[in-house]
């Protein structure tokens, strides 16, 4: 067992972080020491009132102002922490322990380790008996990540190796082949990464990468089918809406976190190993005329007008456009409109020759 694993939860120790929660809601977080004094406009808590008090107590100050304080949950501290880049949020670092499936005494690598969140919910998810690889390229970032991870957990953890370096060039050097069971690419490239990704992974091992645009999910996508090492990958994004719940207004939250990532995740095929349903169907990379065909409006499910329904539009536009037209009463306004219906029926005689959803002309458009 890890000694960093163990300060997560009973009374409050020396060297612990403490949210302190005031009576207008306003939080502030410090580390506990002995004889230390948190000072505020509303008077001076002492530390020692809150060392050895248990998580979630109400401690007072010395004008007698009462403070919820609790341990930061590892949600709160990674949202709150220094970053150096943008870290992966709760929800979907949530989501990447089940999708990767990461188990206790998991070996794991990921990269880059940027502010270091992600490597938190690993760490803890392996447990003592994993071991977590970070490579970062940037080395104030990794310098970051270590700050981060070791003020959370108390130290820096043993089972934790943090390499500053490319992972392409690093992580053939740095584990054994086929050795990995688990790998988080967290970065914008992660197609270059492939190729040492799949040397790493033991069969079945379980790839997943967190991406921000759509752009970076094909390509990723793409490159990973054209490996032919990989099973098909799977893509999802997670949107998670908080509601409010008081009394009758029982509703949605009006905001929310509207985009993060994609994650998509692949496991490594055994050597020589084909997919049954990738010989039925081989990977598309490309377009073909089939595709696009597939985007008609008859393939999409859309109703196509028959010459009936077209017809009745042609009407009803003839008369909205002579109905505009004659509204201020000028007798050549008629003939206008005789004539930009005229257009309109002509237009759609045109394109009755070659139907298209969506081809119906707007009188005002004629
Ligand atoms: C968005 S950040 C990672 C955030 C991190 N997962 C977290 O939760 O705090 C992406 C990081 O990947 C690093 N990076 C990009 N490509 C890399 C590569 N090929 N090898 C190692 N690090 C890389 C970048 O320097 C950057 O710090």
């Amino acid at each position: 067992m890890n000694d960093a694993f163990r300060r997560q939860s009973g009374p409050f120790r020396e060297g612990d972080r403490v949210q302190l929660t005031g009576p207008k809601g306003h939080l502030n977080t410090v580390t506990l020491e002995a004889g230390g004094e948190f000072h505020t406009h509303r008077g001076i808590l002492q530390h020692d009132v809150v060392i050895g008090a248990p998580d979630a107590s109400v401690v007072t100050s010395s004008n007698g102002v009462e403070y919820l304080a609790m341990r930061p949950l590892l949600t709160d501290f990674v949202m709150s922490m220094p970053r150096g880049a943008a870290i992966v949020y709760p929800k979907d670092a949530a989501q990447i322990l089940a999708q990767a499936d990461i188990f206790p005494g998991a070996t794991v690598v990921e990269a880059g380790v940027g502010s270091g969140a992600l490597s938190l919910w690993l760490l803890r998810a392996i447990g003592g008996t994993g071991v977590l690889h970070s490579f970062e390229r940037r080395d104030e970032f990794a310098d970051v990540a270590i700050g981060n991870v070791s003020a959370f957990l108390g130290a820096r953890p043993a089972n934790w190796t943090v390499t500053v370096g490319d992972l392409v060039e690093s992580l053939p050097s740095a584990v054994e082949p086929g050795s990995v069971d688990r790998v988080v690419l967290d970065m914008l490239a992660p197609w270059e990464c492939l190729d040492v990704t799949a040397d790493a992974l033991t069969p079945g091992g379980v790839l997943i990468c967190y991406i921000a645009t759509v752009t970076q999910l094909s390509r990723v996508a793409e490159a990973l089918r054209r490996t032919g090492l990989f099973t098909e990958p799977q893509s999802s994004e997670t949107m998670v809406r908080t509601w409010h719940v008081e009394g009758l207004a029982v509703r949605p939250d009006h905001r929310m976190i509207g985009h993060t990532g994609f994650l998509l995740t692949a496991r490594r095929l055994a050597p020589g190993a084909i997919p049954p349903q990738l010989k039925r169907r081989p990977s598309k990379t490309d377009y073909s005329d089939a595709d696009v065909e597939a985007w008609t409006p008859g393939a999409l499910g859309e109703r196509l007008p028959t010459d009936k329904s077209l017809r009745k539009t042609v009407r009803e536009a003839h008369a909205a456009a002579k109905a505009a037209m004659s509204s201020d009463d000028d007798p050549e306004a008629d003939v206008v409109a005789d004539s930009v219906a005229d257009s309109v029926a002509d237009s759609v005689a045109d394109s009755e020759e070659a139907p298209v959803a969506g081809a119906i002309p707007n009188p005002t458009d004629v």
